[in-house]
């Protein structure tokens, strides 16, 4: 399948070399394709410069973010939750329309240093509000509650015994996601409903990153028992 990654953090990296590697076409977009190969630093979460891992993914194509989109069938939104909207714009609606958006993004703000809190709740959400920025397109939230590690790779924690939720308006939508994250290793897929209950996913963060200060890691991830 042609798969488009908007964003080239932890997030778009490990999951466009995971689905690479499964046999997936996979283009990787970025804001400006140049200046992001000519970075030469480790970005603030300390991940080596993009040149440097994408001289060992050339499979992967590096684009922007519209021709990541345009390329396809499905396409992953992994850009900082305050960026997506933006991003998302760039990639352009007439690339997104019809197609799956898989969203991975949280909404968190970290203008008051660490921990970060959520700049939407309650109420609202950031999946929702992608949604209805782009109504042609079927959003599902999923995957925004673990590790980039564990969502390209559940398998390495506990044989892949934990959680990972979907929600989202489309059922045929929701119904190809799990088919996705079952390919990459997850076992326990929970639809909790409509992109509404994005809301639930995204305010499980503030536990997740207490969490992993406490744990002094980001390898664990939430199994609900029943
Ligand atoms: N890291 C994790 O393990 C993890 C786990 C669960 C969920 N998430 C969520 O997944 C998303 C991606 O996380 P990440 O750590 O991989 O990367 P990130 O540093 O949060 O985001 C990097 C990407 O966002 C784009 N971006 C940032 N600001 C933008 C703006 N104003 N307009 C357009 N694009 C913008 C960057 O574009 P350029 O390529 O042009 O620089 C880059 O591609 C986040 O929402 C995060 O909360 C992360």
């Amino acid at each position: 399948m042609k798969i488009g990654v908007i964003g080239t953090g932890s997030v778009g990296r490990t999951m466009a070399a995971r689905l690479a590697e499964l046999g997936h076409s996979v283009n990787i977009g970025t804001r400006d394709p140049a200046a992001t190969t000519a970075r030469t630093e480790p970005d603030g979460m300390g991940n080596p410069p993009f040149a440097t891992w994408h001289a060992e993914h050339q499979d992967i194509a590096l684009a922007t973010f519209d021709q990541a989109a345009q390329h396809g069938e499905i396409v992953i939104n992994a850009t900082g939750g305050s960026g997506s909207l933006a991003a998302l714009t760039a990639a352009g609606a007439e690339n997104l329309q019809g197609k799956v958006l898989i969203d991975i993004s949280n909404p968190l703000d970290f203008s008051q240093g660490f921990p970060p809190f959520l700049s939407v709740d309650n109420t609202d959400s950031l999946g929702e509000q992608i949604q209805r920025a782009f109504p042609e397109v079927r959003v599902v939230k999923s995957l925004n509650t673990m590790a980039a590690t564990l969502m390209a790779e559940p398998k390495q924690l506990a044989g892949g015994d934990h959680s990972v939720f979907v929600s989202g308006n489309d059922a045929d939508a929701k119904a190809s996601v799990t088919t996705l994250l079952e390919s990459l290793g997850h076992t326990d897929v929970i639809d909790l409903g409509d992109i509404t209950t994005a809301r639930g996913s995204e305010m499980l963060l503030p536990i997740w990153v207490r969490l992993m200060t406490a744990l002094g890691t980001p390898i664990f991830n939430f199994k609900i028992v029943r």
